[in-house]
Formats: C-alpha cells, structure tokens, sequence
C-alpha cells in the first residue's frame, strides 16, 4: 500500500512516502524551493505546488497513479493541495501525534501534542491535545482550546485578518520572540539567548502570564499589552547595547522558564490521564531542548520519544504513516530504527558532475577512507563540509549534510561565524557524539538521535568549547554505529587521534536550507571559506 503524506500549514510543508508502512524517502519542500521554511508569505503562487511529490516518487519510483491514499492535515493552505487526487484531510494535532507514535519504539504510549496552534473550529483553535495511542489506534483523550482573535473583530476569519491565538504556550514564545527583536520562526534565537538571562529580571512576565497546575496559561489581548508595556519601560531604561542585550536575554530567560515549566505541568496532567510508562511528544514547542530536557530528566514518564521533525514539517511524515495504520488493516510493529535520513541518495556520477562544473576552482580525488581522512582533517584544526547518503528531515544535521569541526578547540565558534555562518555570537553550537562514550562527557546517557535534547557537561569531562553553551549544556547527537556506520567511523577515529569521542557538528548552509543535492553543497563550498568538502568518498580541496 503506497501512502503519499503532504505536511504543513502555511509553513514548513513536506512530502513523504510511506510503503507498506515503511517511510521510504521524505523531504521538506524548503530544501527543494530553497526558500526557508517555506512560508506563504514568501513564496509566490507557482510555489504552491510542491516540488517534494515528484521528488519523492521518483525516489520511490513510483507515479501518481500507483498512490493508494494522499493524506494532508486540515491546516494545510487549501491552494498547496489542488490538483491532487482526494486528499484526505485529519486533523492537525492528530498528524503530529502520529509522526511521532508512529516513528517510536513504544506498542503503547501517552502522545502529547503542542504548537503554536493546530486546526481550528467554531471560532478556536487546538494549541495542546492529549492522546493514548496503541494497537487500535490514537485516540484523543484532552484537548485545550483558546480563541482565534482576528484583527478586525468586524470582519470574518481569513489569513490576513488573522491576530493570533489565545492562551498557547507556542504562540506566547513567539511574541516574545518577536519582542526581543528576533524574526518569524526564529525561536530557537530565543532558546539560545536564554541561558544568557536571569528570568527574574523579567518577573513581571511570570505575574502576567498565569500556568494553571495543569500547565494551561492565559495570554490574551490583555496580556499580550501589558507585557508589551513592560519591555517598552524596559527597553526606555537601559541605556547600554550591554543593558539592551541584558533585558532580551532575561525576557528569553523568563519565557524559557515559563515554557519549561508549562511542559512539565502537561506532562504530569497526561501522565495522570493515562497512566502510560512512555510518553510520545510532537508539535513545535518539543524542538525546543531545554524544555525537553527537564521532560525526560524531570517529568513523571519513564521513557520520551522524540523525533527530528516535531514542526509542522514532520506532519508529512505522521498523516502518512497514520493513513497507512487507518487503511492497511494490519497489526502496527513497533519501530526498531530510528527514522532519520529519509532523502533521496546520490550516486558517484552525481557527485563527479557536480565537482567537474567548477575544473579551474576546485581539486578532488577518490579518498581511500573518507570517513578517515576527515577526521585527520579536523583534528589538525580544519572545518570540512560533509555530504554522505540520503538528508536528514527534520532542523537538524544529523552527519549526513553537515558542516564538522574539532569541539575543542576555544577559537572555533568565531571560525565558524567568520568562514560560512555569520550568527550572532551567542548561538551555540552543537555536538556529535558516540553514543557509547556519552557518558564520559554528558549527565544523560538515554540516546539523542535527533539532537532535540540538550544535556549538562561533566565538570570532570574535557573542556570542549566548541560545543558548550554558556550554562555548561549542550544540544546533544547521539551517533549509534547501526544507525550513521560511516558518521561513528569518523566520530571513532577522531577519538584515537584526539581522545575526544566527539566532533562539533553544525548544518551544512549559509544562511538558507540545508544543502539537499551535490551541487548545492558544491556551490556553498566555494561561496564560503570552509576548508575542505567530503563530497561522497570524494575529497574536495579549492585550487
Ligand atoms: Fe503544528
């Protein structure tokens, strides 16, 4: 049975294909398009029409005709799924909830699902959903609601009469972020700028903004205005860039605290509701891996299943899989792998046809062990650009489109920033590490696949300033052998040359999405002052 999934909203849309209830190739349209996240506002018209179905059935070899089932979400821009045979349409929590039971290793478990806002009736909208899944399926138990407030109250619904939505933990971070003068969908900026911040020099936000014991908050117009009011005095009363940075970062530090602390009150909620031992979570509040951290270190489940893709990007992903669960009729096998690097792969003519567009600008040959020669690479202090086998789905580079380099070493946050990626300077970043070796370096040893958990430094580790955020946490990738063979190999060699199990792994870009084919990674090598690229078994040198 051929499932073709569509995901998104009005952002972040993506295509997957599930086959016999196996994802067999998924990618995010921003990849394809090239323009970030995809939004509405910033494609035009003939972008509606998603590049990713035909990636992924060419990956699949497949064609529309052989599609039993096209499922979409009911937050999906209607214009994205014209021209599509019967999409079936579920609801928008519900495609979160089962992108992430779906993909885990439970045969039961609690799913807690919270974003911004999901699908909307009767004048709400879904911001938090509670569902017990298992072999008949996920079923809602809870669901917490709050208005949709439009901009003219005079005028009905439409995408540009839209205000925003009541009382949603999601949409409360974002205003923040956009407060502190952060951009649309930057609120991973807000999570970084955090741990810079004393959240009780932001109090106030906690005394507007209530957390009710089942973690529900209110953040209304009122609210919103008064907070407003609050950083306006703030921001009027410091008279430094030292005391602007101060108030941004307590105001992220205080959203931060009150998010961490609305995740843990819902998780206890569901817990209580459900009585599950595992819990499953999704929706674009889970990307963010402080909060995910105190979940698993803190919270009442004995085990979190999180996944790469918990925005509205992974929806592709779980209206296929639960379109395949719904229609097959078959009993459901828990997962055994990870599902991670689902795009298409490239063979050694892709990667040659790439390099030989560029003869006088670049020099390559065949590496007799790639994943060997980078390592040596690193350890002597260069940054490699490293393209291997299918892409991640999901924000993350996971060591198959990433950009590597030696964790230790105290001048690399700079090198990085000055040679390809420009970001502000208190953005981390993150580690790869073996997963075996984990707890030499990190307080938590449950496996971080998709690198959407933060963990703390051991004080009695080695110093690796690379990839340590000013708190001593770390966003953690935990590299299994059976999972990435050839990313371990690096990792492991690494450490004989080092001792140090651990590469500073950050995405492969420059400012835009992560490379998808062999000339774009080709492209931003040579735009960029990285030193070498890994292109394939291919390695890369500029002439
Ligand atoms: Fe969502």
């Amino acid at each position: 049975m051929n499932v073709l999934g569509i995901g998104g909203s009005v952002h972040d849309f993506s295509c997957c294909l599930v086959v016999d209830g196996t994802v067999v190739v998924a990618i995010e349209e921003e990849r394809l398009s090239r323009v970030k996240y995809h939004p509405l506002g910033r494609i035009s018209t003939d972008q509606f029409r998603l590049r990713g179905i035909q990636y992924c059935l060419d990956a699949a070899g497949l064609t529309l005709d052989d599609v039993d089932q096209v499922v979409g979400n009911d937050l999906i821009f209607p214009a994205v799924l014209r021209g599509l045979p019967d999409v079936r349409s579920i609801n928008h929590h519900l495609s979160h909830a089962a992108s992430s039971f779906y993909l885990s290793p439970h045969a039961e478990a609690a799913v807690l699902v919270m974003d911004g806002f999901g699908s909307m009736a009767d004048g709400r909208a879904e911001t938090t959903s509670h569902f017990l899944a298992g072999d008949d399926g996920i079923r809602l138990l809870h669901r917490d609601t709050g208005a949709v407030v439009r901009k003219d109250q005079r005028l009905p619904f439409s995408w540009a009469n839209f205000d925003f939505v009541e009382d949603s933990a999601g949409v409360l971070y974002s205003h923040v972020t956009d407060l502190i003068g952060f951009g649309e969908y930057e609120e991973g900026k807000t999570m970084g700028l955090a741990a810079y911040g004393k959240a009780g020099d932001a109090a106030e936000l906690g005394h507007i903004v209530l957390v009710d014991d089942e973690g529900r908050i209110r953040f209304g117009r009122a609210e919103r205005d008064a907070l407003d009011a609050v950083h306006r005095a703030m921001m009027a009363a410091a008279r430094t860039d030292a005391d602007v940075f101060a108030v941004r970062a307590a105001f992220a530090a205080a959203v931060q605290s009150l998010l961490e602390e609305v995740v843990l009150r819902q998780a206890r909620s569901i817990h209580e509701r459900t009585g599950a031992d595992a819990l499953c979570v999704s929706g674009g509040v889970f990307m963010n891996c402080p909060a995910n951290y105190r979940l698993v270190t803190e919270g009442p489940f004995r085990e979190v299943f999180l996944h790469g893709a918990c925005g509205d990007n992974g929806t592709a992903i779980g209206a296929a899989m639960h379109g395949y669960h719904t229609g097959s009729g078959l009993p459901r096998t828990p997962m055994t792998r990870p599902v991670t690097y689902t795009g298409r792969t490239y063979g050694e003519d892709d990667h040659v046809r790439a390099l030989e567009k560029h003869p006088d600008r670049l020099v390559f040959r065949r590496s007799p062990d790639i994943a060997a020669e980078t390592a040596e690479v690193l350890a002597a202090g260069g940054v490699v650009g490293w393209f291997q086998g299918g892409s991640e789905f999901g924000a993350r580079a996971l060591g198959n489109r990433s950009i590597l380099a030696d964790p230790r070493d105290p001048g690399i946050k700079d090198k990085l920033n000055l040679v390809v990626k420009g970001r502000e300077a208190f953005r981390p970043f993150a580690p790869s590490v073996l997963f075996e070796r984990q707890g030499e370096y990190y307080d938590i040893t449950v496996e971080s696949t998709h690198m959407c958990l933060n963990a703390m430094s051991r004080a009695d580790g080695p110093p690796l300033p690379g990839v340590t955020h000013v708190d001593g946490s770390a966003r953690i990738q935990s590299v299994r052998a059976d999972v990435n063979p050839l990313y371990h190999r690096l990792i492991s060699r690494f450490a004989e040359l080092t001792g140090v199990g651990v590469v500073l792994n950050t995405s492969f870009n420059e400012r835009e999405p992560i490379v998808e084919t062999p000339e774009q990674a080709v492209d931003c090598f040579l735009r960029t002052d990285i030193d070498r690229l890994a292109l394939g078994p291919f390695m890369v040198s500029k002439a």
